[in-house]
Formats: structure tokens, C-alpha cells, sequence
């Protein structure tokens, strides 16, 4: 099987925001830049994010599941509540409200 020449890791280079591949976002009214084709909740994590909401009890939530099954990363997008971070492609523009003070 033919899969093609070896990657030359000489010519990795990490992705900076010139390369167009980046949008901004907005989390708790603060603007970020984050790489296109993220989830929200990739985002998240990406930017330090580790709680994405509290409980009623005041318990933190974040990332758990990462597949939809646990709410744990129930976000507000876009003045929608309870958006579900882990399921959520980043869109140009997106207005992301977390449940707590980070
Ligand atoms: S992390 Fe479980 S539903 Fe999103």
C-alpha cells in the first residue's frame, strides 16, 4: 500500500492567527481568538477555561462526557441558555456567557 511521501517535520510549524484559520469569540464579554473548527468546548479548555457552569448547589461543572450524554458543559450561546459546549462547533462572532466567575 502507496500512502504517500513521509512528512517532513522540518516543515511543521504551529498556526498563528495570520494564517486565517482563527475567529473571535466572545466568552463572559471578553473577546478571544480561537482556532476555527473547535468545538466550544475545545475552546474552552484551550483558553483555561475549567468550569463551564455551577449547580444549583453551587458545584462546578466542565467538560465530562464530551459526547452530549452528561450536560456537564451547558453554556449560554448566542443568548440561548443551556447549549450544550462539547456539541457546539465555534462560529465567527459567537457570544459565549459561562454560569460562574472564573
Ligand atoms: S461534556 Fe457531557 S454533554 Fe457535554
Amino acid at each position: 500500500m502507496n500512502s504517500g511521501p513521509e512528512p517532513d517535520p522540518a516543515e511543521w510549524r504551529t498556526l498563528t492567527p495570520d494564517d486565517g484559520m482563527y475567529l473571535n469569540i466572545q466568552i463572559d464579554r471578553q473577546e478571544y481568538r480561537v482556532l476555527s473548527g473547535l468545538s466550544v468546548a475545545a475552546a474552552l479548555i484551550t483558553l483555561g477555561f475549567r468550569a463551564f457552569r455551577s449547580t444549583a448547589q453551587g458545584k462546578r461543572r466542565g467538560l465530562f462526557c464530551g459526547m452530549g450524554s452528561c450536560y456537564d458543559c451547558l453554556v449560554e450561546i448566542n443568548g440561548v441558555p443551556d447549549q450544550r459546549a462539547c456539541l457546539t462547533r465555534v462560529e465567527a462572532g459567537m457570544r459565549i456567557r459561562t454560569g460562574i466567575d472564573q
